[in-house]
Parts: C-alpha cells; sequence; structure tokens
C-alpha cells in the first residue's frame, strides 16, 4: 500500500538478513531494525542511516544510486527489486529484506552477480562475431533507425540480477541462461553486423539450460526494474528457433514448444 509523505509519520521495523561465509559460526538469522521514516525515504536512504547510526558491519551494494549500474538488487518483501529507487512510502511497516537468490553471497544482502553474469556471457559467446576483419579505412555502414532502437532496447539491460533471482528455473539450475542471457542472445540475433545465423544459435539456445528449459511463466518480466520487454524476446527467440529446428526436421521439444 502507497503512503504519501503527508501521512503522519511512521517508524518502520526492518527485517533484514544477516550472514557472514566468514563466520559461518553465527547462524544466517533475521536482524530487525527500527527507523523513523522520512519524505521520499528510498531503502538506498534508509540502509544508509542504518549502517551510520546503528550497526556498522550491515553489507549491502550501491554504486549510482539512480537505477543505472544494477548493483543494489535485493528482495523487498519477497520480490527482487532495485532498493535505490524503490520508496519506502510503497512499502508496508514492515519491511524484509533478503540477498538475491542465484548469486553468490557476499554477506548479508551483498551478492556478486559478476560471477553469474560473466559465466552467461562465456557460455552465449556474448559479443559481435564479425562477418568480415574490421577495417578502420571502411566507410561507416548506416543502419536502420527501427534496427538500431531493437538493438538499443535490448542493451538497455543493467545486469541487476532481478529477473534471474525471480526464475524458480534459474534458481534450481545454474546454467540456465536466464531472462538477461535471452535478452542477450536476441540482442546479437537482431544485428545483422554478427554472422551467427539461426543454426548456430540453435546449438546454443535449444537445450534445457537456454529457450527450451524455459517454463514460460513471465515473473523475469514482471520483476525487471528497467521494463525491458522479456516478453517479446522469449517469444522471438521460440520463432526463430521453431524455424531453425524444423529445418533441421523438427523434435519432440520444437513440438512441445509450438503446442505452448
Ligand atoms: S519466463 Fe519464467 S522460467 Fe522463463 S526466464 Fe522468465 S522467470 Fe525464468
Ligand atoms: S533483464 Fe531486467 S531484470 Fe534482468 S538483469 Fe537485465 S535489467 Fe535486470
Ligand atoms: S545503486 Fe545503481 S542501480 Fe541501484
Amino acid at each position: 500500500m502507497a503512503h504519501e509523505s503527508t501521512d503522519a509519520a511512521r517508524t518502520l521495523t526492518f527485517e533484514i538478513f544477516r550472514f557472514n561465509p566468514e563466520q559461518p559460526e553465527v547462524e544466517p538469522h533475521l536482524q530487525s531494525f527500527e527507523l523513523d521514516e522520512t519524505p521520499y525515504m528510498t531503502l538506498f536512504l534508509a540502509l544508509n542511516r542504518i549502517r551510520e547510526e546503528q550497526d556498522p558491519s550491515l553489507q549491502f551494494d550501491f554504486a549510482c544510486r539512480s537505477a543505472v549500474c544494477g548493483s543494489c538488487g535485493m528482495l523487498v518483501n519477497g520480490r527482487p527489486r532495485l532498493a535505490c529507487n524503490t520508496l519506502t512510502r510503497d512499502l508496508p511497516d514492515v519491511i524484509r529484506l533478503h540477498p538475491l537468490p542465484a548469486f553468490q553471497l557476499i554477506g548479508d544482502l551483498s551478492v556478486d552477480t559478476g560471477v553469474w553474469f560473466r559465466e552467461m556471457h562465456r557460455r552465449v559467446e556474448s559479443w559481435v562475431h564479425e562477418r568480415a576483419p574490421f577495417d578502420p579505412e571502411a566507410p561507416e555502414e548506416r543502419m536502420d533507425d527501427e534496427l538500431a532502437q531493437a538493438i538499443y532496447e535490448g542493451e538497455r539491460c543493467i545486469e541487476c540480477g532481478c529477473c534471474v533471482a525471480g526464475c524458480g528455473v534459474a534458481n534450481v539450475n545454474p546454467r540456465f541462461v536466464g531472462a538477461a542471457g535471452m535478452n542477450r542472445i536476441a540482442r546479437f540475433m537482431t544485428d545483422p553486423r554478427d554472422a551467427r545465423s539461426d543454426e548456430d544459435w540453435f546449438d546454443v539456445v535449444s537445450t534445457e539450460d537456454g529457450v527450451f528449459g524455459c517454463v514460460g511463466l513471465m515473473a523475469c518480466h514482471d520483476v525487471c526494474p528497467k521494463g525491458l520487454p522479456l516478453l517479446e524476446v522469449y517469444a522471438y527467440l521460440r520463432r526463430r528457433m521453431l524455424g531453425a529446428g524444423l529445418s533441421r526436421g523438427g523434435s519432440n521439444e520444437l513440438l512441445q514448444i509450438e503446442a505452448a
């Protein structure tokens, strides 16, 4: 429920997950902190105040404070969100914070998303595979505005990990490329400068670690803080892979996605 800034000031209770892997003798637990709400308070401001005023050992990550760097993802009352652009007035009196699941825990609310994303990029070879060697003397080729915009749309991902944390499949299969990976693949499939054909992509995407592993309930789409059209990305990949698969003679898996 939203609470307008004109409301009487609330005292918020933060129940925060605490665990330091370097002190395994202290069991993971929730620790409560109370804080008076101030107008336009974000979770970033609240956590900083808790660290400055109540417990300097609290671990969490922030850098840009403006939904650009992707480092402040966490579970807020069970839902993946960016803490820097989440206002406390949109949350109830009791705010429960956990680290994003599916990523390596550094401590408390801090996770290492870099390991997961680096591995995903390595596996999907997340760079343009040039059709011809780069020639610095060649005139720049023009690109249709709409196509450039479609590629730019895929580049808006800030790698916050919210879609991965909210995905049941990614939580049980660390090799699953997740919505962030599928978005990345679609970005290169769209790019005419990339030499990879649908046949090449089929070998990368058409496994249970790729589009066939996705159960399509679109939690990723719902939680993406940048509003990426992950539903459309998923449909686009299915269409392209269905075509590539059928040209190979089809398979049971393809018939199942066609029916889905
Ligand atoms: S649709 Fe569901 S299974 Fe597929 S990537 Fe999104 S959250 Fe995961
Ligand atoms: S697709 Fe959205 S939720 Fe997933 S990592 Fe990128 S910005 Fe975050
Ligand atoms: S601090 Fe950069 S996205 Fe939140």
